[in-house]
């Protein structure tokens, strides 16, 4: 009797918890429309604002949900995770929001949003994981378990960039983040678009997790070269390869993600582990999500493996990462 009196308790309490959530979601969720030019534009309070045909379907809260962000990265507040307390969902939600009115996690139908999330969350996952084959949990349990480099060897101040982003005096450029950031040209170009000052202040990202999203996802949606398309239009198909892309096996799809974040650090090495190991986490997380790997596609799609880099690293404005 007492064990059935305390379920229903509990089960009222449920209840009480949605009916509040949903009033005090009510006023931000309703979509504002007008037609711009015969195009359906739409604003969706602090989510999705600024009156973008992306704004007016799905956002990420609508198919993205705490739970799964926890089944995602459900080990990284254990004891030997090195970012304890860290990262959390609001963080991402937060910092998404500025970014859904331009496409991200709101092109296409639900399936593409969510294959999205899962592809960005996965290059996150990969790049902060301390996850080893013997883990337990398996070893894609362990994404944002760092929020920096532990060890760096060197500040990764490059005084070829002293002009434009001049190293601050005792600043360290190691990396930080959810898709770690190095050297302090990247500090300031993220910082430029970003509105923070990171040049001087690189530790920001390690101190404040929606910063640390942010710089994420301002990555995965700017090209790193205007003539070369983000990572974002790649995976969503916004992108139209040209012939000489066509000739460097480079398509529309998740390998050119990586193609583009990582060149041939990854790329064009044939089925190397570094790859095949975000491979993994993509097929985990969409199956995790609900949407199932076998929406990924074929290989071929899924991988840089035969592909000529975008940016090869010999090339003078890398050389030096
Ligand atoms: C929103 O959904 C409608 C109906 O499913 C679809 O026709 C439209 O293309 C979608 N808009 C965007 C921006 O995906
Ligand atoms: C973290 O960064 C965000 C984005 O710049 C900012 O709005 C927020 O106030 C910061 N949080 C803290 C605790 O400084
Ligand atoms: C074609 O691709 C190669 C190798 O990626 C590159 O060196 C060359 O500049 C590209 N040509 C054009 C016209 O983009």
């Amino acid at each position: 009797m007492k064990g059935r009196d305390i379920v229903a308790v509990l089960g009222l309490m449920l209840v009480v918890a949605v009916v509040v959530n949903v009033a005090e979601g009510d006023p931000d969720t309703v979509t504002k429309v007008k037609m711009v030019k015969g195009k359906k534009m739409c604003d969706k309070g602090w989510e999705c604002k600024g009156w973008s045909i992306y704004c007016c379907n799905d956002t990420i809260t609508d198919y993205f949900q705490t739970y799964q962000f926890e089944n995602l990265f459900s080990k990284r507040n254990s004891p030997v995770a090195h970012a304890v307390g860290f990262w959390d969902y609001k963080s991402f939600i937060t910092a998404a929001s500025l970014f859904e009115h331009l496409g991200f996690g709101t092109t296409g139908l639900k399936t593409m949003k969510m294959k999205e999330i899962a592809a960005f969350l996965a290059h996150v996952g990969s790049k902060t994981s301390c996850g080893y084959g013997v883990a337990t949990g398996g070893p894609f349990a362990w994404g944002l378990c760092f929020n920096r480099e532990m060890s760096p060897s060197q500040s990764y101040c490059d005084d070829s960039y002293k002009y434009t982003y001049p190293c601050a005096p005792g600043a360290e450029y190691y990396g930080r983040g959810a898709l770690p950031i190095y050297w302090n040209y990247n500090y300031g170009a993220a910082g430029e678009a970003l509105k923070e000052d990171l040049l001087n202040h690189p530790e920001y990202i390690e101190q404040n997790a929606t910063l640390a999203f942010e710089a994420a996802i301002w990555r995965w949606m700017t090209p790193i070269k205007k003539s070369q398309p983000s990572a974002h239009d790649a995976f969503v198909g916004n992108w139209k390869p040209t012939k000489n892309d066509t000739l460097s096996k480079r398509g529309p799809g998740f390998g050119t993600t990586m193609n583009i974040l990582y060149g041939d650090f990854l790329c064009g090495k044939g089925d190397v582990d570094s790859m095949n190991n975000i491979i993994s986490h993509y097929l985990y997380y969409l199956d995790l999500m609900g949407v199932g790997r076998e929406e990924a596609g074929p290989h071929e799609v899924l991988s840089c493996a035969e592909q000529v880099a975008f940016n090869p690293a010999t090339s003078p404005s890398t050389a030096s990462s």
